[in-house]
């Protein structure tokens, strides 16, 4: 039996219609810790060992948000920043996270056809998907098939509840996954390398 956090970063959870469906479709399983964090942190003033202790006793890490300008909330953002620290979730000795799973759960405003090279948004969703992905997978964390949710707005009431139905059976059967072993997958993790400057500084004058 695995736990799981879950990290939920919704800027307005009052005015949220497709988030707050999926987030009471889970937030009361047996083993999962939910975590709203702008109800926990509204002044972004995050509890950086809360924080990672919650992570700490978890086996799967959950992170569930509407996509804000194509990527993750403010707060969530500042979570990564602060949260996964170097020398703790990456770099030298940071191995917290190593092996624990990550499902990333994510709704649109954009609809499937807007996520393409005539669309709206001219990319399909894939495109954005890499950072948090390889955010997970730079803490040695094992990434999970996401969860996406397109139309959050235009999904009719039986197709938000089949996709809280689907989002609150992939939990439970993460939770019965036994954790993965960890054992050798630290040293996989590769130490940030320090930035090549992009500007020459410029020369002193006389
Ligand atoms: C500031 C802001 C930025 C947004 N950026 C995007 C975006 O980049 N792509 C997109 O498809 N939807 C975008 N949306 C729409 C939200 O993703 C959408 O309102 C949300 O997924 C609906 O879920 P909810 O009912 O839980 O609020 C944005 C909304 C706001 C308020």
């Amino acid at each position: 039996m695995s736990r799981a956090v879950l990290i939920y970063a919704h800027p307005y959870p009052d005015r949220s219609r497709a988030n707050r469906a999926l987030y009471d479709a889970v937030r009361t399983l047996p083993g999962l810790d939910p975590r709203p964090i702008y109800d926990l942190y509204p002044g972004f003033a995050i509890d950086i060992e809360a924080e990672q202790a919650a992570l700490t006793a978890a086996d799967f890490v959950i992170w569930q948000h509407p996509i804000y300008w194509y990527t993750v909330p403010a707060l969530l953002k500042l979570w990564w920043e602060k949260v996964l620290a170097h020398g703790w979730a990456y770099g030298h000795g940071g191995d917290a996270l190593v092996g624990k799973r990550c499902l990333w759960v994510a709704t649109t405003g954009g609809d499937p056809d807007a996520y393409s090279e005539p669309g709206m948004h001219a990319h399909p969703f894939s495109t954005y998907e890499p950072v948090v992905r390889q955010t997970a997978r730079f803490c040695g964390m094992v990434w999970e098939t996401p969860l996406v949710l397109h139309g959050a707005h235009r999904v009719s009431e039986p197709e938000l509840f089949a996709f809280a139905g689907t989002y609150r059976q992939t939990v439970i059967d993460l939770c019965k996954c036994e954790p993965l072993p960890t054992e050798g997958l630290a040293q996989a993790i590769p130490e940030p390398r320090p930035a090549a400057p992009t500007t020459t500084p410029p020369t002193p004058s006389r």
